[in-house]
């Protein structure tokens, strides 16, 4: 928008989205099936080259997703991951088989640090590893693309040697993650260069950028490695993934697009759909995007000084860079109450970026009705919060009936809970050190289970008094912790169903429920 000269010739950067796999690995951002088919769908749609659905061999839950997936995308090639184990191949062999174009996606570390510490292999040892595995998975699908793990931490000598052996096993696409975020931009830059100029067979493969932001670097090192010649970028939604988490699609792509006078590339990503596949993404995982986050936080294009505000009304491009229409925020907001009907609700969830079948699609405008009714104005947030409310509760085993809570000066508080669990109701009545811990004295009473509260967070939808309450839980049983949402104008009610929803996602995989009285947990 601002620039003067743009290149004329432009190369493609391949985006390589690993939400599923890489942001879904990280604490609290486990995503039920429905969720990852749901992200699945927006990705596809919205032009993403490459789909890594998820890490098959971890679980079967995580085959079917990436099978699934596999078998739904219409245009993006689905990746599986595979460590530089037979068994890790030949499951995500066959979870991508059904796809239009499946890739798998094996790695194996190459760093001293991880050879001495993690892998206690020789050097030689690990190229004789890349050797077998990659032809391996050579012989199951066309399309293998393989990371030296972390790459950045490996002498450049060594990485050269791994790389041509993983060209000359079948290869076709050659990963250099920043696997710690520790790189520079010039030192990542140098890397790809590098290894492309001294690698004899450098030329039979795509080379790919995966940077972690412990340094807050992601960004600036993976547009560096494109700048070294690499022409995939590895990025996820929102920049979720493990510890401080990957370089945000978002961020890329319009970098990219912003700044085409000083990068000639360019992507296939419809960019108008960002916004929408940011909130679908939030939503699922329960991450909240950070109010100030590029592209698609909420103050991302807010003004608020007098300054900003007065140079916005002379000439938009005095304070914007991007139009906030080119990443799918619109102006005009519709202001929904108690007289909105149906056809206006649901085009509220299309400018929210929201896609719900027609029951679900029922059921959250009746909630909506029924909050319309107790609160002046529903803002976005609180519809986004009452659809979150509806996604996670569509297939909830256990559900919340009623809820009476005494609370006040003198304690104990009290809590009459009924609970619908695989259908029968049950009742309990549960004392506590406040009126939270009634509640969740009365859950434990009513499901009881073995899981321990790593998160409790109120915050307000909105504002006002009326605003609704939203309650952010997290549970971590064994291995697994999942964060649920709950949403209520009644704080106590919005816990409830926060906790009961944290125990419904565990309730998926983890935990086994007994529809006799009372349900138990273990
Ligand atoms: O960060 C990393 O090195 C990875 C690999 C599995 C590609 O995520
Ligand atoms: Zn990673």
């Amino acid at each position: 928008m601002t620039s003067s000269t743009t290149p004329t010739h432009k190369d493609r950067v391949l985006i390589f989205d690993t939400t599923l796999r890489d942001g879904e690995q990280c604490p609290g951002a486990t995503m039920t099936l429905d969720e990852k088919l749901a992200v699945a769908e927006l990705l596809d749609t919205m032009g993403v080259d490459i789909i890594e659905a998820g890490f098959p061999i971890a679980s079967n839950g995580d085959f079917e997703a990436v099978a699934e997936i596999a078998r739904r995308a219409k245009r993006a090639t689905i990746a599986g991951l595979a460590r530089a184990i037979p068994a890790d191949i030949a499951r995500a062999g066959e979870a991508v088989r059904h796809a239009r174009r499946g890739r798998i996606h094996t790695f194996v570390s190459t760093s001293p640090i991880h050879l001495a510490h993690q892998m206690r292999k020789t050097q030689d040892e690990v190229i004789e590893i890349i050797l077998k595995t990659v032809s391996q998975a050579r012989d199951l699908v066309e399309d293998v693309e393989w990371s030296a793990m972390d790459a950045t931490r490996t002498p450049i000598d060594y990485l050269c040697r791994c790389v041509e052996a993983a060209i000359r096993s079948g290869a076709t696409t050659i990963n250099l993650p920043d696997t710690v975020g520790y790189a520079t931009p010039d030192e990542y830059r140098a890397i790809f260069r590098s290894v492309r100029e001294r690698v004899p067979n450098a030329d039979q493969a795509v080379f790919s950028v995966h940077c972690h932001n412990d340094l807050g670097l992601a960004i600036a090192n993976s547009l560096a490695g494109v700048e070294g010649g690499a022409r995939q970028v590895e990025c996820t939604i929102n920049g979720i993934g493990e510890r401080a988490g990957n370089a945000a699609l978002e961020e890329i792509v319009m970098a990219i697009r912003t700044r085409g006078d000083v990068m000639p590339y360019e992507t296939g990503i419809e960019t108008t759909m960002l916004t929408r596949a940011s909130k679908l993404v939030s939503h699922a995982t329960n991450f909240p995007v950070q109010y100030n986050k590029a592209i698609v936080g909420r103050n991302a294009f807010a003004h608020e000084s007098g300054i900003h505000q007065d140079g916005m009304l002379k000439h938009t491009e005095t304070y914007e860079i991007m139009t906030p229409a080119s990443v799918g925020v619109s102006k005009t907001s519709l202001v929904m109450g108690k007289h909105s009907g149906r056809a206006a609700f649901r085009s509220k969830l299309e400018e929210l970026g929201i896609t719900l079948s027609d029951n679900r699609m029922q059921d959250a405008f009746e909630r909506f009705k029924a909050l319309a009714d107790r609160k002046k104005h529903v803002y976005d947030e609180d519809i986004e919060a009452l659809v979150d409310e509806n996604l996670a509760t569509a297939h909830d085993r256990i559900r919340l009936v009623s809820l009476s809570v005494i609370a006040g000066t003198h304690g104990p508080q009290r809590a009459t809970m009924k609970l619908a669990i695989d259908g029968r109701v049950v009742t309990e009545e549960a004392e506590g050190n406040g009126p939270v811990d009634a509640v969740f004295n009365a859950i434990q009473a009513l499901v009881p289970h073995v899981a321990d509260l790593e998160l409790y967070k109120v915050d307000a939808v909105t504002e006002g008094t009326d605003a609704q309450a939203e309650v952010s839980v997290r549970l971590k049983s064994g291995e697994r912790s999942v964060t649920a949402r709950g949403a209520d104008p009644d704080t106590l009610v919005a816990s409830a169903r926060a906790y009961l929803s944290a125990l419904n996602k565990l309730s998926a995989s983890a935990v086994r429920l007994h529809a006799q009285s009372p349900a138990t947990v273990s």
